[in-house]
């Protein structure tokens, strides 16, 4: 699978200005690839009991999932106009990893350079179903 890291940015972009986030007015968007090349995004989704807010990577691989998507998670770009390269949260890693034990996470750098990490990298021995 091809993964275009500069179109998946683009679109966790995208999906950044939908976010819902009034309370932290930080917008995150995440764009997730699997490997039959479908596409998935999503934005966080806060509440107003702060605990519940949804982040954008769940959103993204939970649309996937209730479409029905069963192909493998290769790469999730995550990206917000707020902050230098939106490291995904430890619940979001969990999740990524449930879904693909190998994927690359994709972020953009200040001088906007793409930066790749792999899950493994960034949540070393996880909890799986292995
Ligand atoms: N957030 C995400 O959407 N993804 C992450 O990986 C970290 C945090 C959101 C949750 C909340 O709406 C806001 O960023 C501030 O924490």
């Amino acid at each position: 699978m091809q993964i275009n890291p500069k179109n998946l940015l683009k679109l966790a972009s995208e999906a950044a200005e939908k976010a819902y986030a009034p309370y932290s007015k930080f917008k995150v968007g995440a764009c997730a690839l699997f490997e039959d090349g479908s596409v998935y995004t999503g934005c966080n989704v806060e509440n107003a009991s702060y605990g519940l807010s949804l982040c954008a990577e769940r959103n993204a691989i939970a649309k996937a999932v209730a479409d029905g998507k069963n192909a493998r998670l290769v790469a999730i770009a995550v990206y917000s106009p707020n902050c230098e390269k939106c490291f995904p949260c430890g619940a979001c890693r969990q999740w990524i990893v449930e879904f693909a034990k190998d994927a690359k996470i994709i972020l953009q750098d200040k001088d906007n350079e793409i930066k790749e990490f792999s899950i493994q990298e960034l949540l070393p021995y996880s909890f799986t179903l292995d």
